[in-house]
């Protein structure tokens, strides 16, 4: 199995997000010996916003020319969607809806002709369907709130043909900053004994935190 393990908090690990979803890659590792996990971390400048040629290109029909600059990125980041399996996706909400680097992220994979196409002014899925696990945290904010997280996934998903999407919501995530850096969350000590295993898979998830 392969699975995309996208990463959107720009809390590193402190993140309650990321923490959830390493658990859930451990579950299916847990379940399956054939497993190979891609990485993506989108926080920060891992994510830069799509450029000029991509916008005036990447809409354009019938437009040619090498690709390069955010195009190539696009490139890059879809051969990662359409190779998966699986998709762990981990994020916060920020503002009522997705971190703008998650935002970034949809503006370079959600591309035409790539992952969907316009039929009858509609957008139509070109990828096949498969699990996207979404490890989703909250602060103490109001919960009964506006949502606009849930339904923006699932719709820009479906767009490019992937429909199975379950999230699982982590609320009341705002911690104490200071009982954080005084006792280590549980899942850290957790996966340092992971760390020290043979299974690169693991190893190579915390890699892009230390
Ligand atoms: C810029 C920003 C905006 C936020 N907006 C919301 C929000 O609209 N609703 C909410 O419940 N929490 C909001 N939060 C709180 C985060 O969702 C919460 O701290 C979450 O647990 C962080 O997840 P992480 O640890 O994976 O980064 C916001 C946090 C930040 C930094």
């Amino acid at each position: 199995m392969r699975i995309l393990h996208l990463i959107c908090s720009p809390r590193g690990h402190a993140s309650a997000s990321a923490r959830r979803s390493h658990q859930m890659i451990e579950e299916l590792l847990g379940s399956n010996n054939d497993v190979e996990v891609t990485v993506r971390c989108l926080s920060g400048s891992n994510m830069p916003h799509i450029d000029r040629e991509f916008s005036m290109s990447s809409r354009a029909p019938g437009h040619v020319g090498d690709p390069f600059g955010s195009k190539l990125l696009s490139d890059e980041l879809i051969e990662e969607v359409v190779e998966s399996e699986a998709i762990v996706l981990a994020t916060p909400m920020h503002n009522l809806t997705i971190p703008s680097a998650l935002k970034a992220w949809i503006d370079h994979v959600v591309r035409p002709d790539r992952t969907f196409r316009y039929i009858d002014n509609k957008m139509v899925g070109l990828l096949t369907d498969r699990p996207v696990l979404v490890s989703l945290s909250r602060g103490n904010g109001a919960l009964d709130g506006p949502d606009f997280l849930i339904p923006y996934l699932r719709t820009m998903f479906s767009v490019m043909g992937i429909t199975s999407i379950e999230f699982f919501p982590l609320p009341n995530q705002d911690v104490d900053r200071g009982k954080l850096s005084a006792s280590r969350h549980p899942l850290d000590l957790q996966l340092d004994a992971a760390r020290e295993t043979k299974h690169r898979l693991i190893q190579a998830l915390w890699s892009q935190y230390w």
